[in-house]
């Protein structure tokens, strides 16, 4: 699926809160709901292997579900990136100094306030982009951002990265740094992280920041009790796309013909989640048109997630002009997080 080229005719802008306020709405944000919406999910289910979008994850179920996933036990993730980030703020702060801060899939924000505090604490100027494609989250944590950070300006665009970034004006500030946290880069197969990292360099001038969180390889047993955790949220996560299928495209999927099976490719070093049909059957998709048969033991791809070596991403990262200034992981050596400076 392609995306048209933004036009100002597709931007509604709304400002607020004394200037310190822009929320940028780009209208093609939402995939799921454009003109577009299930050509790709005809396409994965027509192929073989069949496999589907990760992004038909996240309806409100699917994203309350991955908050759960985030709290998790075995899923180390979340609370290890934000461990290094409480660690290593005020040094990232102290690398860029007053900048702009973009931030890639930027949620509730939770995890960047660590960097606001330390910029602010350095009395650092700082206008914070966050991009998201959930407009409604956006804003709510937009506005709390602005009650809390007295000094702050906020300009949010909701919209896909892709999207905003082509939007971005050059930054108001002496710097910019562009966040991407919270290991989704491993969501990205190679031609979208290709893709992903052309709209990254093109976002940036020469000597501006790119912060990166990744999750790094480590032993399999680690990596598949974290896809397939003893409460079955992972599960419930991987199935509730069946669900958000059938009411999107008004679907028969029978959710529990259907199981959740996680685990670690080693050769691809990535861990694969796919939802495997337990007997043999018919689905329609009846709003797509779309009947689709699968054999008993048959599966559908639903996510990848890769697992970095530091040292061969940093080689990549570098081949794109993305050059690491600084790496910072855990004690175990879990997560990575690195500060990268484009020389183009
Ligand atoms: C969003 N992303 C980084 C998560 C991951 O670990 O790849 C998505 C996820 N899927 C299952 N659990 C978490």
């Amino acid at each position: 699926m392609t995306l048209s080229q933004p036009t100002s005719n597709k931007t509604i802008l709304q400002e607020s809160n004394e200037g310190r306020l822009e929320i940028q709405h780009l209208q093609e944000a939402n995939l799921i709901v454009s003109p577009h919406a299930g050509v790709d999910v005809i396409k994965g289910l027509n192929k073989t292997p069949k496999s589907l979008p990760a992004r038909y994850f996240y309806d409100d179920r699917g994203s309350e579900l991955f908050e759960q996933i985030c709290e998790l036990q075995e899923y180390y993730p979340t609370r290890t990136e934000m461990s290094i980030l409480q660690q290593y703020a005020g040094e990232i702060a102290q690398t860029t100094s007053a900048c702009e801060l973009v931030e890639l899939g930027s949620g509730s924000s939770t995890k960047t306030r660590t960097l606001l505090n330390a910029y602010h604490q350095l009395n650092y100027p700082l206008r914070y982009l966050p991009i998201d494609v959930s407009a409604g989250i956006l804003e709510s944590s937009a506005r709390q951002l602005l009650v809390d950070y007295p000094g702050l300006q906020v300009h949010a665009l909701a919209g896909t990265y892709e999207l905003a970034l082509e939007h971005l004006l050059p930054s108001q500030l002496p710097n910019r740094m562009i966040c991407f946290i919270g290991s989704s880069l491993g969501n990205l197969n190679s031609q979208e992280f290709d893709v992903f990292f052309s709209h990254i360099t093109s976002a940036l001038q020469s000597g501006e920041y790119f912060l990166l969180g990744i999750d790094l390889q480590k032993p399999k047993h680690l990596l598949e009790a974290a896809y397939n955790d003893r409460l079955g949220v992972t599960a419930a996560f991987n199935l509730n796309m069946l669900e958000h299928l059938n009411w999107r495209f008004d679907g028969n999927f029978d959710i529990p013909q259907f199981e959740h099976w996680a685990f670690y490719n080693e050769t691809e070093q990535r861990i694969e989640m796919h939802l495997r049909s337990l007997r043999s059957q018919t689905v329609e998709l009846r709003a797509l048109n779309l009947t689709v048969d699968f054999d008993e033991n048959e599966t559908i791809l639903t996510e990848i997630s890769r697992k970095f070596n530091l040292d061969t991403l940093q080689q990549e990262l570098k081949a794109k002009g993305l050059v690491t200034q600084k790496v910072w992981t855990d004690v175990n050596q879990w997560v990575g997080l690195l500060l990268c400076q484009f020389q183009g």
